[in-house]
């Protein structure tokens, strides 16, 4: 018996549970928070809905939102103009998330549309474009599909904070970077930035540490436990601690990943029609991420 505080919202605790267990196989879910005994442990959930479940509360993970939004825009237009001469045009953020990529560069001279496959997240993200005045398209779309408007037109498009590790296998990274290839006009870039797995999988360490941040109802701990599967996959389960009132409440959410070498996110470029591709590491660009730069053919 896993004794848990349930977070409440649309509809009451035990809906939530129910309908969690059904269609995610996902234990704990969304809202308020209350408390509740569930039985069992969380399960893994598509990136869907493990991102859905994060989206209204996604900001925390970051100390200052807006200024990470802020930076961000920096490096990335820092990029693009010192080496591929870009001030302006149209960018396409493929997995936006709550947009912390696409909200800074729409706040620049980028025409943006930002998508992701969590509906939530794009959502949210609609929601603090708007709230910004800043005109961004959205649609909720699959990495590896893609279907947006203006497709073929982008001069640049995005998939920044490890996104493309959550495509598991070689075959849905590949669809992947073909519709990325796709959606950009010939000589279009793709600017990508995932975590140092060709450091990880030589250490597979645990985890991330905890992180505190403060919130309306308290301290709030954040944590990753990651169990390794295999040299190149993982299940990062991701705990969320609230504080309210002298008690603990706590949220563990599942989902799966690839440890995505560079030399392997490469090799699915070149395949999908990509040339000059090439990596910088963050003591190059100030990004926390290495970021890989690559150049549609013709
Ligand atoms: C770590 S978040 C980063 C979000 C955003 N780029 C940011 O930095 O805040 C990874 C994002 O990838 C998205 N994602 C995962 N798999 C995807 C897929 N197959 N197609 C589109 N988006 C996907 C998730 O929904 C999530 O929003």
């Amino acid at each position: 018996m896993l004794v848990a505080h349930l977070k409440q919202g649309r509809g009451s605790t035990a809906c939530v549970a129910e309908r969690g267990a059904a269609r995610h196989g996902f234990v704990l879910s969304r809202g308020g928070w209350g408390r509740l005994m569930i039985p069992g442990v969380a399960l893994e959930a598509s990136p869907a809905d493990f991102y859905d479940d994060l989206a209204e509360d996604y900001h925390l993970i970051f100390a200052d939102w807006n200024a990470t939004i802020a930076r961000q825009a920096e490096v990335i237009t820092g990029l693009l103009r010192a080496e591929h001469g870009l001030l302006s045009g149209r960018v396409l953020d493929a997995s936006c998330g709550i947009g912390t990529q696409a909200l800074g560069l729409a706040a620049r001279e980028f025409e943006v549309t930002a998508s992701d496959i969590s509906a939530v997240s794009v959502r949210r993200c609609a929601r603090e474009a708007a709230s910004r005045g800043l005109s961004i398209t959205t649609a909720v779309a699959d990495v590896r599909v893609l279907d947006v408007p203006n497709a073929g037109e982008f001069d640049v498009a995005l998939s920044f904070d490890n996104a493309l590790p959550h495509l598991l296998d070689d075959d849905a990274l590949t669809t992947a970077c073909v519709a990325l290839r796709r959606v950009l006009r010939p000589g279009g870039v793709l600017l990508a930035s995932i975590r140092d797995y060709d450091a990880i999988v030589q250490q597979r360490p645990s985890g991330d540490p905890p992180r505190s941040f403060p919130t309306e109802l308290g301290e709030r701990i954040s944590f990753q436990v990651w169990d390794w599967l295999s040299q190149d996959r993982y299940t990062l389960r991701h705990f969320t601690m609230q504080s309210s009132g002298g008690d603990w409440a706590v949220l563990e959410r599942r989902t799966a990943y690839r440890a995505l070498t560079r030399p392997v996110l490469s090799s699915a470029l070149a395949a999908a029609g990509f040339k000059n591709i090439v990596w910088q590491m963050p003591d190059q660009t100030g990004f926390y991420q290495p970021i890989v730069s690559a150049i549609a053919n013709a």
